[in-house]
């Protein structure tokens, strides 16, 4: 008897296979020519996209009959409400690099269909994870410690906010062991608190409220935003005054995020100054008057320009690292890698895990009842988990370490590069210190030309950009940020944009 359930066969997905392979190639080849983002152009409306498709979902199978009338779909329906995050004009939010071998890891993981939850239902998936993530390990020179032969490790989420999130939460259950184990008297109601700059990504509030520490994003009772100085560093003194506070008022200073590289201007915040501000470099609790105070742990989100430290020459940009718990980048912003991985690493396994730890009787097995390897899901919030390690492999073995140095060493040299022709251009001038590949910049004729320059450029579809609000001595100030780093992005395509800009700002 045949299956009662309308399976494509192995030969028609062969044949399909084909032809979505050949959709996606052409595509690419044409990313040069789209208009970028259609609701910045108008010509897409809030619902328009939605109307294109029926109210109900199909009765009946269209099976691989209606396979051609799919593909008009995708071409008349779908395209058309794309932005097109991969064109070589992207130059608004940071990157969100694809590369064709990762796209071919990405079928391969779906055609394997495995789910690496236990090390026990796929040891591949979960052994070739730990084995990347030690080679980018070495290869971001991050902390020995971080490594699966040190104390701690790494292991794939889906975004930095999965991985701020964790950390706060292994944070918070570290601190409140430690402060049982030591018989504190704070231990029965903790009044928990963690820090983070003006500048770091929302994601770190957002990770409060999920965690149940901040009731909404103005919430102030165990969340404190530490100031920052002119070139929009954390400001380690500050930080290190607001924790003392807390402490002498009977707090627990349990977690720091500071950022490498923040979304508003790549500012980098100085990593062994907030580490000594938490009185990590000697080793001692924070809190002097009381010597068993948990140590705040902390965490250093680096998702976009974590990046950069694949080329020795940015690796100043972690000094201070190994004084840290977690360490959190995205490859799928900057590194070739498709949009999901995030690399999250901790110092210490053990209380990440003893953090998200639990087994119900369904889960048990030999192999995690022995401790001789690590069970992922215990390492993440969600229980199931993609083969997403295929990917990276992929982008290792295809682009090498020199090729992915060479990528993000020509896209800073290109930011450079316009940075060098907004010095020139007397109308233009630079609003934030540059640290990798990020020119923040604007007209100095004021807000509302630099904001209409912005506007009138999206609209034309050509380029794509994006901004930010400053706080400069002349109070808050709008600033046009240029991300340079589209997977496809060269230098005719930057001196393009350059001129595009230029006829632009002639224009206003
Ligand atoms: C510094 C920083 N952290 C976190 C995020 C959030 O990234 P994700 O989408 O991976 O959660 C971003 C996004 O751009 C970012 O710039």
């Amino acid at each position: 008897m045949t299956s009662p359930t309308p399976h494509m066969t192995p030969d028609e997905f062969r044949q399909r296979g084909r032809e979505m392979v050949e959709l996606v190639a052409r595509y690419w080849e044409s990313l040069e020519s789209l208009p970028i983002n259609p609701a910045a152009t108008g010509a897409i409306g809030a619902g328009d996209v939605a109307r294109a498709f029926p109210a109900h979902a199909p009765e009946s199978p269209g099976g691989t009959h209606d396979w051609d009338r799919l593909l008009a779909d995708i071409t008349e329906k779908v395209m058309p409400g794309l932005t097109h995050w991969q064109s070589p004009h992207f130059y608004g939010y940071f990157p969100c690099n694809a590369s064709f071998p990762a796209m071919l890891a990405e079928l391969l993981a779906a055609g394997l269909g495995q789910q690496g939850m236990l090390w026990s239902t796929s040891p591949a998936c979960t052994e070739l994870e730990t084995r990347v993530l030690d080679w980018m390990g070495q290869l971001l020179d991050l902390p020995p410690a971080m490594r699966s032969t040190g104390t701690g490790g790494g292991v794939i989420h889906t975004t930095a906010s999965e991985a701020t999130l964790t950390a706060m939460v292994a944070a918070r259950d570290r601190a409140r062991r430690a402060l049982r184990a030591a018989n504190d008297p704070r231990a029965a109601a903790p009044h928990f608190t963690l820090y983070t700059s003006t500048q770091a990504h929302s994601s770190v509030i957002k990770a409060a409220m999920v965690a149940g520490l901040a009731d909404s994003p103005e919430d102030r009772t165990h969340l404190r935003l530490v100031d920052v100085d002119s070139n929009q560093r954390l400001d380690p003194a500050h930080l290190a005054r607001l924790i003392n506070d807390d402490l002498n008022a009977g707090r627990v200073p349990f977690f720091v995020s500071a950022t490498m590289g923040t979304t508003g201007t790549t500012a980098i915040d100085p990593l062994d100054q907030v580490a000594q501000g938490c009185s990590l470099s000697s080793g001692r609790s924070p809190d002097p008057n009381n010597p068993t105070s948990p140590i705040p742990w902390l965490h250093c989100d680096a998702a976009h320009a974590g990046a950069c430290l694949i080329c020795p020459e940015h690796r100043w940009m972690a000094r201070g690292l190994s004084a840290f718990d977690s360490f959190c980048f995205n490859p799928h912003k900057w590194l070739l890698t498709n949009f999901d991985c995030d690399l999250f690493y901790v110092a210490d396994r053990r209380a990440l895990i003893d953090a998200m730890s639990i087994t119900p009787e369904y889960l048990r097995n030999a192999a995690s009842d022995a401790g001789k390897v690590f069970d992922y899901r215990d390492w993440q919030v969600p229980l199931g988990r993609r083969f997403r390690a295929l990917k990276l492999w992929f982008v290792l073995r295809h682009y090498g370490a020199e090729g992915l140095r060479a990528h993000v060493r020509e896209h800073i040299r290109l930011a450079t590069l316009v940075e060098t022709w907004i010095r020139e251009d007397s109308r233009f001038e630079l609003a934030a210190e540059r640290t990798c590949n990020l020119v923040c910049f604007r007209l100095r004729a004021g807000d509302e030309p630099t904001r209409r320059l912005m506007d009138t450029l999206n609209a034309g579809g050509n380029l794509f950009l994006s901004h930010t609000a400053l706080d400069t001595p002349e109070g808050k100030r709008f600033v046009i940020r240029m991300a340079i780093g589209a997977t496809t992005t060269q230098e005719r395509h930057v001196r393009q944009a350059w001129a595009w800009i230029r006829e632009a700002a002639d224009g206003l």
